[in-house]
């Protein structure tokens, strides 16, 4: 029985310890992909280092509390009556120092260093001309790339926004119904994405690589799926990818395929969506022309695979309430998995 007792009480010490390491843990690592402690690019280099002094002040200031508190509750013991009346000139300097002196001091610092942060922080007024033009709409990231100016060689990029490495990008920020923010915390700090003003920001990776970012600022039921992956290439493969992206749709080969291209023109889809090369010219839903090149869909909330494409075309509506596409139960399933193999060909 006694022994019982012993091994559920180390039992629940173990796992109290686990769980308490386990946080601070979590705490340490951040947020893994879309960690703003771990700096990608010189925009979140100040950020990152703000976040680093406010954590180690703040675990300096803790551990000189408590080993006071420690200290105050080991330093004496006895009765209330052996003890020195409070009233009696008793710690009013701790009161005025480590209640109000040290509070203000600590605040202060916070504060100056926060301003000179500020100060430093790379901010973009708009001028030389922008690369990139994300718009935010209900619910996910559109990218237009403009080519020496010229509209007809304009190609949009859904949630993937692929930017050269090594060097600033000027990118324009927009939106198209609510406010919504542009978050990407290894590269840079939130902007506000508003209706009827643009915001601008200079975007600079130093690493080749995927860094993942999230709208930031609430914008309605599927603000937590309005997610974003900045792609950063080198100059050469950025460019070969620009070159892809231009093309139109390769056209399908293999029968069923075919097949899922008449599907596709005949249904809603064309309406809401388009590929270039085909007839499919709608501009409410993601462009579709290289839908297989990109590594997720639905506002980067699912992964690309053939699963989640038939379950999105059937069943928007269940695995994002209150987004654009609605549920298509119309196809067959002859139909469907025709459909998907042809959305599967547009690399
Ligand atoms: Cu868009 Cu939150």
């Amino acid at each position: 029985m006694k022994q019982n007792r012993l091994h559920s009480s180390k039992r629940r010490t173990g796992r109290a310890i686990t769980i308490v390491v386990g946080s601070c843990g979590s705490i340490l690592v951040g947020c893994g992909p879309q960690n703003f402690m771990a700096a990608g690019g010189p925009a979140a280099q100040p950020i990152a280092w703000l976040g680093w002094f406010v954590l180690i002040a703040f675990i300096v200031a803790t551990a000189i509390t408590w080993g006071l508190l420690l200290w105050a509750a080991l330093r004496r013991r006895g009765t209330y009556e052996t003890h020195a009346s409070i009233d009696d000139d008793g710690g009013e300097g701790w009161i005025l120092i480590g209640g109000f002196l040290a509070p203000v001091a600590v605040l202060t610092m916070f504060f100056v260093v926060t301003l000179h942060i500020l100060h430093r922080y790379p901010m973009d007024e708009g001028q030389g001309s922008p690369e990139i033009h994300v718009v935010a709409r209900q619910w996910w990231f559109n990218a237009h790339y403009r080519v020496d100016g010229r509209p007809d060689l304009e190609v949009t990029s859904p949630t993937e926004i692929h930017i050269p490495v090594g060097r600033p990008v000027q990118l324009d920020l927009a939106s198209d119904d609510v406010i919504h923010s542009f978050w990407v915390p290894k590269l840079h700090g939130k902007v506000d994405m508003m209706p009827g003003f643009t915001n601008h920001v200079r975007l600079q990776a130093d690493h080749p690589g995927t860094y993942e970012g999230q709208c930031g600022e609430y914008c309605g039921e599927q603000h937590a799926h309005m997610r974003l992956f900045i792609v950063a290439q080198t100059p050469a493969e950025y460019v070969r990818w620009l070159d892809a992206q231009r093309a139109p749709a390769a056209g399908p080969l293999d029968p069923e395929a075919k097949h899922g291209a008449e599907v596709f023109q005949a249904a809603a889809c064309p309406m809401c969506h388009t590929v270039r090369g085909t007839a499919a010219l709608g501009s409410i839903g993601p462009d579709l022309t290289h839908v297989a090149s990109r590594r997720t869909i639905a506002g980067g909330s699912i992964r690309n695979d053939m699963a989640n494409l038939a379950g999105w075309v059937t069943h928007a509506q269940t695995l994002k309430p209150g987004a654009q596409m609605p549920n298509i139960t119309q196809f067959s399933g002859e139909e469907l998995r025709a459909v998907v193999a042809y959305l599967q060909t547009l690399h």
